[in-house]
Parts: C-alpha cells; structure tokens; sequence
C-alpha cells in the first residue's frame, strides 16, 4: 500500500465554552481530515525545524530535500479522502475556511448578497456567492464575459480563498485569535501570535466555468465542440524596457496573451501540454478535460442558491455547469519559525513548466500525487536570500529568493509594494550590484508575510529583501504569526461591528 493513499484522521474538537456560537448542527466542530503523517515515501510530516533548518542554511542551501517537502505537502493537501478522480474531495477540501472562523467568532454569516447551502467548503466560505454577485454586478455594467476577435471567451477572472488545517483552525477557535479584542490584548501585553507547530494554511485559487463563460467551437473538420478557455501563464517577463506605468499595472492575466482550452465533452486526462499563444486557434495539443484538473462540481454539492435580499431562489450556472477548477494555490506551514512557503499552479506542460517554477523541481513530483495533482507546478520560497539569513541581526545580502504565484501575485504592481530595501545581489560576473524589488513578479512569500501585523503603523507590503523578527513595524503593531489572514479576520469583524452600530 502507498503511504500517500493513507487517509488522515478526521479531527473533532469538542470546547465546552465554544459550542453555543458553533453555526453546525452537531455538538462538535468538524476540523476536516488533517494531513498525512507520511505523505509521500521519506516524507514526514510535521518535519522537525532543525532539520528543515538544515536544508535552509546548508551553503549551498539543500534544494533537493526543500523540494521533496514541498511536494510531500502537496501529496498530502490532494490526496483524496472521497471519491476519485477530478472530482474527489481532496483533504485540503475539507477544513474550515476564514469565512467558518469568522462565523463562528461573530454567530453571523458574512456580509454577502447570496446565501448558499452548507454541503461543502466552496459554499460554506461564501466564495462562489461573492463571485457570482460580483459577476451580477459586472453584467449590469455591461462587462459580462466577451468574446476575443477569433470568436472566443477567455475567462480572466479567479475565486480565491482561505482553509486552516485542523490543528490550525482549532488553534484560532480556541484561543479566540482573529477577534479585535483578543489581538489588541496580545498587543497590549506585549505578546504575540502563535500557531502550533504542524499548522498548515492554504489559499486555493479556482476558475468558475458556467454557460456563459464557454465557446462553441467548430474546428476544421467541422465538429463543434464546447470550450472553456483561460489564460495560461507564460513564465516571468523580462522586464528591462517596462515603463513606471506598465509597472504600476503589474502582469495580471489579461497581459498573457496565451490560452489553454477545456473540453466539456472529453473524458479522462488527456496527454496535452501545449498552450495557444495567441487565443485564436484551439487543436488538439492545446485542449484538455476536466479530469486534467482537481475540480469541483457545484452543481453535485448544491443545486440551488437563495437570493437574501430577493428570497427567490436560482439554480447555480442555469442549466449549464457550474465547475470551479483549480488553477493555483498558496501553502504555509508553521514547521518552522519563518513557516515553509510553497505555491502551486496548473501548468499545460507540468513537466516543463514556466518561471518561477522550473523543470527540476517538476522532477522532484513524488509518485503518490494523482495525475490531477501532478499538473501543478511548484515555487519554493523556504528563505528570503540565499544565504539565509538568521532570525535576527541579518543582513540585505544576498541572490534574491524570488516565488510568486502566477494567479495570484503577478497582478499587483509598484502601488501595492510599501515597503523597499536595497539589497546587495551577485551580479552573476563575480561582482556585487544592488537591487530592490517593487513588483508581483518580484515577490518572496516569506518577505511579504513576514511584515503581518495588527494595528501599529498599519499593514505594509513588501516584495523581496530580509525581514528580521524585530522589524521595526513591530515595535508599533501585534506580530501576527506571519498569518496575513488573522489581520484580515480582526478587520473583517471590526467592520461588521461597525455596520451594526
Ligand atoms: C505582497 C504581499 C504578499 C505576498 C508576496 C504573498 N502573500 Fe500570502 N497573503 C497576503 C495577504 C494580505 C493574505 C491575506 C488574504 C486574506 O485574508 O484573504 C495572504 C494569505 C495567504 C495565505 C492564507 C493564510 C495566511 O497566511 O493568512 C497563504 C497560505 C499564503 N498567503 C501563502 C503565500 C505564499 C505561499 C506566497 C508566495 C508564493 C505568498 N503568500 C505571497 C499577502 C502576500
């Protein structure tokens, strides 16, 4: 038997003092399935920090072993604890959402035009509602879904999301940790957050497919056939002759100018890898099936939805489908003090995939993972500069560790980046030059979550240089774990509160 196929433990918590504000029936909250203790063959999770500390600081820094555990954690998250294929709820499905913990904090939903049923994550966390009203409201101003000059629709739009494994969504639930008050008490004390050491946060990243977002398209020898098109990602762009204001607009989506295709009709994984460079010419090497993604069927969990403000109630997608593919996700883990950064996404050739990824780390795709799961490509980010610099006392030297998630961080441009530090790089001749870094394709996951904080001087975003754990934004703010998450929790609430006064 394959360790990667053994199911993890369901995880109840039973609190006395939490179950009255608990919105689930039963008398325990549901956890979900927590991660794998071996999710791929030598692969242990959780792994001990001095080992992984060993990997980080060796000089050269252990990219192989960084890689391996990257990946274990994505065996983990995928592997399936119901059903197979495409469609089988995968463990990272099953755990709570930042929408759960702010329910439970607060006894009330939150704000949304639509209220969806409860039967699985993508509903309970009120993702595919705001998507769809944020959808509605774009019709009204006539920016619904449009076809490119060759005929086609490419869908640039994503849902995203946060989950916490069980230990650490009980971690936030039990110690109230999100609520404003209990943050500015940490603050006040002096204290700071922190999450147990085998918590795992995730952001997965969706495309929605229904009717209106598909194609119909006749090909050469005259079968039409029903696609759904998205932008793929073509890898980091050169940037030498990029203006102030191109910087400013970043390199989200709209800017890729390639395209992969999903047949609605095609069953099983097909053996593509091809993209369309220009989104005019769908064929064969370019067109995939479902069962290429880890997907969820919304119509399977919930059939219907309810309008609040209206009470009518509608049919999600119509006749149509409603199918939210998986394009990318973000993965932390409090294995360590500066946590383990990994970010996946789904890439047409996954063997070969695009920057910052790179065919070496593909080759490191341990065999538990399902074919779906092995159609995402990886980007480390274990330190901010190799060397890696120590806890404290560090210093801006260094090659810049550079893992953005295409989906996700290519958007943002220069106003998103606050915060600038120079650092001194090789200049890859033998000489030092140096640098800073104010873009999405820039980033460092550990750099930017880093600064995560509540009050002080407010929240400041970076892109890629050292941050020491005695930053001088925490000489103002609560450190909140390097959870950006927890901030937006606090803020979240406070601003339901303030609606309610
Ligand atoms: C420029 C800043 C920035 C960068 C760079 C960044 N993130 Fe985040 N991240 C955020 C913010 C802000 C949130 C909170 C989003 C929310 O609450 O919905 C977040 C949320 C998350 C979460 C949810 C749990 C948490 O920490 O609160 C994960 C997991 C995550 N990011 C992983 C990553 C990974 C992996 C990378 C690098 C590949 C990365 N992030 C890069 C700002 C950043």
């Amino acid at each position: 038997m394959s360790l990667g196929k053994e199911t993890g433990m369901r995880y109840f918590g039973v609190k006395a003092g939490l179950l009255a504000f608990l919105p689930l029936a039963a008398g325990a909250q549901d956890f979900g399935v927590d991660m794998p203790a071996e999710p791929a063959p030598g692969i242990v999770f959780p792994t001990a920090e001095e080992e992984i500390n060993s990997w980080i600081y060796a000089q050269p820094q252990n990219s192989a072993a960084i890689h391996g555990h990257a990946w274990g954690i994505w065996a983990g998250l995928t592997n399936p604890v119901d059903g197979e294929g495409a469609f089988a709820r995968v463990t990272y499905q099953t755990w709570l959402t930042k929408a759960n913990v702010i329910a439970v904090f607060t006894g009330k939903e939150p704000q949304s035009h639509f209220q969806l049923g409860e039967s699985s994550q993508m509903f309970r966390h009120g993702l595919v509602d705001g998507f769809l009203a944020d959808a509605a409201s774009e019709k009204k101003d006539g920016t619904e879904p449009k076809a490119n000059a060759a005929g086609i629709i490419v869908n640039a739009d994503v849902l995203e999301n946060v989950a916490y494994s069980p230990p650490s969504a009980s971690y936030l639930l039990e110690t109230g940790t999100g609520k404003p008050e209990v943050l500015d008490r940490l603050l006040a004390d002096g204290d700071k957050v922190q999450f147990p050491d085998n918590a795992v946060n995730v952001k997965p990243v969706y495309k929605l497919i229904t009717e209106e977002r598909l194609t119909d398209w006749t090909d050469a020898d005259g079968r039409t056939r029903k696609l759904y098109a998205f932008t793929a990602w073509p890898g980091v762009p050169d940037l030498t002759n990029w203006t102030p204001d191109m910087k400013e607009g970043g390199y989200p989506e709209t800017l890729w100018q390639q395209c992969v295709y999903v047949d609605m009709d095609l069953k099983g994984p097909t053996t593509s890898t091809g993209v369309d460079v220009n989104c005019k010419s769908p064929g064969a090497g370019n067109i995939y099936s479902i069962d290429d993604f880890i997907a969820v069927d919304l119509k399977a969990q919930n059939a219907a939805f309810v309008n609040k403000t209206t009470g009518e109630t509608e049919e999600i997608g119509g006749d149509g489908p409603a199918i939210a593919l998986l394009v990318a996700m973000h993965v932390t883990s409090r294995e360590t003090t500066q946590w383990t950064w990994q970010t996946f996404w789904w890439e047409a050739d996954a063997a070969h995939p695009n920057t910052p990824s790179s065919a070496a780390i593909a080759a490191a795709r341990p065999s538990p993972l399902t074919s779906q799961a092995a159609h995402y490509a990886m980007a480390p980010a274990y330190s901010m500069l190799v060397p890696a610099q120590p806890l404290v006392g560090g210093k801006n030297v260094g090659e810049l560790v550079t893992a953005f998630n295409p989906y996700l961080e290519a958007g943002f441009g220069t106003p998103i980046i606050s915060i600038m530090e120079t650092v001194q790089t090789p200049d890859g001749k033998g000489a030092w030059t140096t640098t800073t870094t104010d873009m999405g394709i820039q980033t460092n996951c550990m750099t930017c979550h880093g600064l995560a904080a509540w009050g002080g001087r407010g929240s400041n975003y970076a892109a890629n240089f050292y941050v020491p754990r005695d930053y001088w934004v925490f000489d103002t703010a609560l450190d909140v774990d390097f959870a950006w998450s927890v901030e937006a929790i606090g803020n979240a609430i406070k601003a339901m509160g303030a609606k309610d006064d």
